[in-house]
């Protein structure tokens, strides 16, 4: 099907897809998907704390921090102690319970009022982007993290990722500025631009459709 922004898409594809939140049974199937991704995936989306191709003493500290958020006693005292260990985390999944996509936010700091600040990220399995996959994360995605009590999210992106830039947008995400030399992967640096969405604290779906 063409789409009358002239992609190509077969939306019948999204029917089976559904989004859960992340649970400790979850985590070595989430590292296989990301190991199965494209390179240019990769090159887009590479947080250093997924898959087991490039495990870094880092990676550790992160699995850590995953593991911890599934469980809601734990989660709750490391937003006190440590946020920036805590994990909001949805997966998409298929008819088959595959994972076809990941989102997460990242909690870096707790605000003076007591509300958290966040990083995002997202990766949707090559054969399942352009489907809807990615706005179905990113709709449950948000409205956990109002339920989280995170009061803005922020990310960085290549500047040369339109896909991405514009479900953002979607989504409420304004453009910030222009973070030079900030992100590289296997040698490559790239131009990013950085992206924040502030949550009201009503509701994430709100924000679909500006
Ligand atoms: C970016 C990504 C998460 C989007 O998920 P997706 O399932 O492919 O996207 P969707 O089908 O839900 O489309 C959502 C929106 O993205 C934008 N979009 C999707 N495909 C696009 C394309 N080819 N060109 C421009 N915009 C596009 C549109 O705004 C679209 O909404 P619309 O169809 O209502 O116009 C996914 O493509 C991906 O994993 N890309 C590689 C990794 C990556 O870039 N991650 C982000 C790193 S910061």
């Amino acid at each position: 099907m063409l789409t009358s922004k002239g992609r190509v898409t077969n939306r019948s594809d999204i029917h089976g897809i559904g989004t859960k939140i992340l649970g400790i049974r979850h985590l070595c199937n989430l590292h296989k998907m990301y190991d199965s991704l494209s390179y240019n995936t990769k090159l887009l989306f590479h947080p250093g704390f997924l898959g087991f191709e490039e495990i870094r003493p880092s990676w550790f500290l992160f699995q850590l921090g995953l593991i911890l958020s599934t469980f809601v006693e734990c989660k709750n005292v490391l937003k006190r102690v440590c946020p920036q260990l805590v994990f909001v985390s949805i997966l998409a999944t298929d008819l088959r319970n595959q994972i076809v996509g990941f989102a997460f936010i990242k909690l870096e700091k707790r605000l003076p009022n007591g509300r958290f600040l966040g990083e995002l990220g997202i990766a949707v399995t090559d054969e399942h982007q352009g489907k809807g996959v990615g706005k179905k994360l990113m709709s449950r995605l948000i409205s956990h993290a109002v339920k989280e009590n995170v009061e803005e999210i922020n990310l960085l992106t290549p500047s040369f990722n339109f896909k991405a830039i514009g479900l953002y947008k979607k989504y409420g995400f304004v453009e910030c500025g222009v973070a030079k030399n900030r992100d590289c992967w296997r040698g490559l640096v790239f131009e990013c631009i950085t992206m924040s969405l502030h949550l009201d604290g009503k509701g994430g779906e709100q924000c679909e459709w500006k």
